[in-house]
């Protein structure tokens, strides 16, 4: 590896980084991170913080999770990649398909479909669903639904069913035949109403009135995240997400849970889906499945999709959709190991524990700074929307956040920014000094622009 002032003199010179502007990651160099250990992370200086971020959503165990990097190691020497298409398998892959049956049964989900990652998931799903009604008979529907807010991703069916503009304008004309309707989301909805039961109604009646709208035979699915992530971190009342489920299932159209970000315990509940008491058709998983140490993704299908497939003598079921790494067997092994850890640590129930910590400590904080307009969370899954004027929820400048988040970072956090959201979703490991810190450290940074 080249020495220090080489990293730092061509840092984002013949980089560009996702999420960002090239010319922006030129004037503004990104933070150089060159270690990992526990739930904190180091920068080439040898600055230590606490991860606020979790990598990106994703490294649920921490860094140190040795029973992972060694499956990884091992699988390496034994078999480092054979593809799944049509006529091979491998060992690890079959093992991980049957573990992941016994995880998601409760979500009455037992097929597993590989992809390399949240993207690729959400395509999958989309795509398998389509092919769904088709096999059913039904091949006019093709449309998709989802809220806004929503983040399912950037290949152009997840960007199509995206509901952020910021993901969106540049690479339009996205997919046709996808629509959205309004996110049940107390700080900002269109319909003034900032009562969650109230809302999630009205989210509810605008779902059936795009229903009759689109025409109920048009329509293929309708894409959720249980808990809007990458939007905002928006919280919908418990009755939402079970409330969709029966407008959708009275419809006959299907149920994409997008659990990229909440499936395998970020919730509080091992799945979002479960969190909120239903069962989704497809669902979704990716990032915490390897703890992001392999790109890997699983979309689970439910029994009643399955069987539509599998017994289907026409031939229209055959799977014309896979990657080259569908199932790899790193990522499987890794998958396999990480499983494991996560279940025998019980994570679920740290992130319940400490996000309420880290929930009251943000609302404490909100007290205490009139730039905090609101402050959200479910578990480890949490935001801080930063405003210059309560009153009218305008978004505080740039600058003053950037000044934030730096100021976090050099006294012991690292968190990360999403327009004028501050969002907190570290390892679900970590405990209450490590809750204490990023609060800390949020403080010290609200108090640098007081
Ligand atoms: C809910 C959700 N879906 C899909 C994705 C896309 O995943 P990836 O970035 O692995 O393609 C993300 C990424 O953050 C996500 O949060």
């Amino acid at each position: 590896m080249r020495d220090n002032n080489f990293l730092k003199a061509n840092n984002a010179r013949s980089v560009w980084h996702p999420m960002a502007h090239p010319g922006d990651s030129l004037k503004n160099p990104p933070t150089i991170v060159t270690g990992g250990q526990g739930v904190r992370i180091t920068d080439i200086d040898g600055h230590e913080v606490v991860d606020g971020v979790g990598g990106l959503w994703n490294v649920n165990l921490g860094y140190s999770c040795d029973p992972i990097k060694e499956a990884i190691a091992k699988q390496l020497e034994s078999l480092p990649y054979y593809s799944i298409f049509r006529g091979t398998s491998n060992d690890a892959v079959i093992e991980l398909s049957e573990e992941l049956r016994d995880f998601f049964e409760p979500d009455g989900l037992s097929r597993a479909f590989y992809t390399s990652g949240g993207s690729d998931s959400v395509e999958t799903a989309l795509r398998l669903s389509r092919q769904y009604h088709k096999i059913k008979g039904h091949p006019g529907r093709v449309k998709f639904l989802s809220l806004k807010y929503g983040y399912h991703g950037t290949h152009f069916g997840a960007a199509s069913v995206n509901g952020n503009a910021k993901f969106r304008t540049a690479y339009e004309p996205l997919m046709a035949g996808c629509h959205h309707i309004p996110a049940p989301f107390t700080y900002h909805n269109p319909f003034n109403e900032t009562d969650p039961e109230k809302l999630a109604q009205l989210c509810l009646n605008a779902l059936e009135a795009e229903i009759a709208f689109q025409g109920a035979n048009t329509i293929a699915a309708f894409v959720m995240e249980p808990v809007l992530g990458a939007g905002g971190v928006i919280v919908p009342h418990k009755s939402f997400m079970p409330g969709v489920r029966e407008i959708c299932s009275k419809h006959g159209i299907l149920l994409i849970a997008d659990e990229v970000i909440t499936a395998f315990g970020r919730t509080g509940s091992w799945t979002g889906s479960r969190h909120w008491g239903m069962k989704p058709d497809f669902l979704c998983s990716a990032k915490a499945i390897t703890n992001g140490f392999f790109p890997f993704g699983a979309v689970m299908i439910s029994d009643e999709v399955a069987e539509a497939f599998e017994t289907d003598k026409t031939g229209a079921a055959a799977i014309g959709h896979g990657y080259t790494y569908s199932g790899h067997p790193v990522g499987a092994a890794a998958a396999l190991a990480c499983l494991r850890e996560t279940k025998r640590l019980k994570v679920n129930e740290n992130a319940a524990a400490r996000g309420k910590e880290l929930l009251a400590g943000l609302h404490t904080l909100s007290d205490k700074y009139e730039i905090i307009g609101n402050v959200r969370g479910e578990g480890l899954m949490c935001a801080a929307e930063l405003v210059s004027d309560r009153e009218t929820k305008k978004p505080l400048d740039k600058p003053t956040i950037g000044t934030i988040a730096k100021t976090a970072y050099e006294t012991g956090a690292m968190i990360r920014v999403s327009g004028n959201n501050i969002i907190i979703s570290p390892p679900l490991v970590l405990t209450s000094a490590d809750v204490q810190t990023l609060l800390t450290s949020l403080d010290a940074g609200f108090a640098a622009v007081q």
